[in-house]
């Protein structure tokens, strides 16, 4: 809490001086009023003296309408830094999350960055109004009152330093027992948040399996989990108040007592032992409202915790540093490798040498010892089964997650010596969940170049198969798309993302499985149209592709094709090559083609 204090408060100094200045003021006032309250019962009330008591009242009450100035200028003090002090690290948390690389984003899962950017924030916002208005206010008061108190009599004090400490010990017992459960509660907020999550995003998918019983028992059961602990520190805590009271109620008994002995012996007057009173429930009240100050100081404490959690994550992916990479190179390799007629040029536009990569917690490879040279303007077909290892493969392109060991060199520089935003440009990636945001088609082709003419897009769109419908629609590239692109159909979805990876003209470009919702046909003239694209760049670096599929057709013209299997690249040459050679490729195309459609060299093979 501390720490984001010192990060988050300089800009709001003024405000966190004069509003606990005005509540000082304000408790200054406070602490008058029993004295003044004791004057007009002794000097007015007793001798029945109206126009003293009149004139006592007049006083309470300007005293009164300051003390409620002073509260109202602290009030806006408190409103206005804890609004601008939780903005700020909301912006500062959405910029840190969006550094942060595929690996911390996995490791926080995006409920639990929801609920820090929400709830996490907001316990810390309150915990900063309240400490404006009454971190001072309750002790300065508790303190002010029990000296009052002890100026006017210390023989009746005793009674105070015996109360006071007992509430102040039953509260730092109950107070130990509850703080862990706080802790607990908030992991058990982002678990429900999760399910709700999940619960709502995949609601058609859990619809269709009828899977919505066990959806509601899973919600209930974390919400269940919740309430159990939210009663246990309400239990714990309910104690409180009834404890205090008691002691409190036992206090003023004992001095109404004693002090009624004083008063008939003439040490004390009713109205010094009526301000006694007064001070004493001031004291003990303050006591219970700095107990409720803990409470919420230490939920904000656990929050501002996962809050600095992701403000001091250091992105494992950075380009600190990274000179811009000089393309020209390559281009002229190329140029020479023509000139000479060579077959291979001496800059590989994608080379993996004995590339890994292991997610956090697990023991085994997600990618294995990858080696892969693929020259520019040539095509990578990967193919796999499900879980092989083929998104993970691709992604470490443009370095969504870094290396285990070995390397990935794009354009001849390994990745993780280019500036990330130039790497990006370079390499256009269509992820194999299309995402769409909020906006107009427009907006979200705009991505990757946020100039690019409607020439510019219209071409992307044809390319990407996705003009017909675009242009049928009546606001066409201006027509709206709804948060994750729900009001397009899956495929219309895949297409759009494909056109906007083709926005900013890619050298290298990556297509997750980006064909899986369009059928054949569409998915044949793709290919074609993404072809036809690289054979028309040759005036600067021709168009690498990586085509990710399980289909064997969408896969078997490519240059290169890579076979993967629990991480590992299992086979790589062109199909031909493939099929005479590596058997669970036969048996992938024996699943998926017909016999006369697997051709000569598979004739011999898949046998
Ligand atoms: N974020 C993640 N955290 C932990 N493990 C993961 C994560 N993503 C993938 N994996 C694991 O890594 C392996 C490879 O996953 P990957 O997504 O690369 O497979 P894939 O070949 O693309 O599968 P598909 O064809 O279904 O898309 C799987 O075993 C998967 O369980
Ligand atoms: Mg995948």
């Amino acid at each position: 809490m501390f720490k984001l204090f010192k990060r988050f408060a300089g800009a709001y100094r003024r405000y966190f001086i004069i509003g606990p200045a005005s509540k000082l003021l304000e408790v200054f006032f406070d602490l008058l009023t029993p004295l003044v309250i004791a004057r007009m019962i002794d000097e007015g009330v007793t001798s029945r003296d109206v126009p003293e008591v009149v004139r006592y009242g007049v006083l309470l009450l300007v005293m009164a309408v300051v003390g409620l100035c002073f509260t109202l200028v602290c009030q806006k003090m408190a409103a206005l830094a804890s609004q601008g002090m939780g903005t700020d690290i909301r912006r500062e948390l959405y910029r840190s999350i969006n550094r942060l690389s595929h690996a911390e984003l996995d490791r926080f899962g995006t409920p639990s960055l929801i609920t820090r950017i929400t709830n996490d924030v907001n316990q810390v916002q309150l915990a900063v109004a309240l400490g404006v208005r009454q971190l001072i206010r309750w002790p300065f008061l508790a303190i002010g009152s029990m000296v009052a108190a002890l100026l006017i009599d210390l023989k009746l004090g005793v009674i105070f330093l015996i109360s006071t400490p007992l509430i102040g010990i039953v509260f730092w017992v109950v107070m130990a027992k509850c703080v862990p459960y706080y802790r607990q509660m908030q992991q058990k907020l982002d678990r429900i948040a999760l399910i709700t999550r999940e619960g709502l995003s995949g609601a058609r998918v859990i619809r269709a399996f009828v899977r919505e019983e066990h959806e509601r028992e899973r919600f209930r059961a974390a919400a269940y989990d919740q309430a159990q602990t939210a009663i246990a520190v309400g239990k714990l805590s309910s104690v409180l108040n009834p404890v205090t009271f008691l002691v409190m109620n036992l206090g003023v008994c004992a001095i109404l007592w004693a002090g009624g002995i004083q008063v008939n012996v003439g040490d004390l007057t009713q109205g010094e032992v009526m301000a006694f009173v007064n001070y004493m429930t001031q004291t003990l009240l303050s006591i219970v409202y700095v107990a409720n100050l803990v409470v919420v100081f230490t939920k904000a404490s656990a929050s501002a915790t996962r809050v600095n959690e992701v403000l001091e994550c250091e992105p494992s992916v950075s380009d600190e540093g990274n000179a811009p990479v000089d393309l020209a190179p390559v281009a002229a390799a190329l140029e020479q490798t023509r000139a000479d007629g060579a077959d291979a040029s001496a800059i590989p536009a994608l080379r993996m040498s004995g590339a890994c990569y292991a997610f956090a917690g697990s023991s085994t490879n997600a990618v294995d010892h990858a080696d892969i040279t693929l020259l520019p303007g040539q095509t990578l077909g990967v193919i796999g089964g499900t879980g092989s290892g083929k998104s993970t493969l691709v992604s470490l392109i443009p370095r969504l997650y870094d290396t285990t060991a070995g390397s990935v060199d794009v354009m001849g520089t390994d990745v993780r010596l280019w500036p990330l935003r130039q790497l990006r440009q370079v390499v256009g990636m269509v992820p194999q969940k299309a995402s769409l945001v909020s906006g107009t088609i427009r907006s979200n082709l705009c991505w990757r170049d946020a100039q690019a003419s409607d020439e510019e897009l219209w071409h992307a769109l044809e390319c990407a198969q996705a003009a017909e419908f675009v242009r049928k629609l009546p606001q066409g590239l201006d027509s709206p798309v709804e948060a994750g692109g729900k009001n397009f159909s899956g495929g219309q979805r895949q297409r759009l993302t494909i056109a906007r990876a083709l926005v900013g003209s890619p050298a290298l470009l990556i297509l997750d499985d980006s064909a899986s919702a369009l059928d054949f046909k569409t998915d044949a003239a793709l290919r074609r149209a993404i072809r036809t694209l690289s054979h028309t760049r040759s005036a600067g670096l021709p168009l690498t592709t990586v085509i990710v599929s399980q289909r064997v057709s969408s896969v078997r013209d490519a240059d290169i094709i890579c076979v993967m299997r629990h991480g590992e690249i299992v086979g790589q040459g062109t199909h031909d090559e493939l099929l005479a050679t590596c058997p669970i490729y036969q048996e992938i195309c024996l699943s998926q083609l017909k016999r006369e459609e697997l051709g000569a060299a598979g004739e011999g093979g898949a046998r």
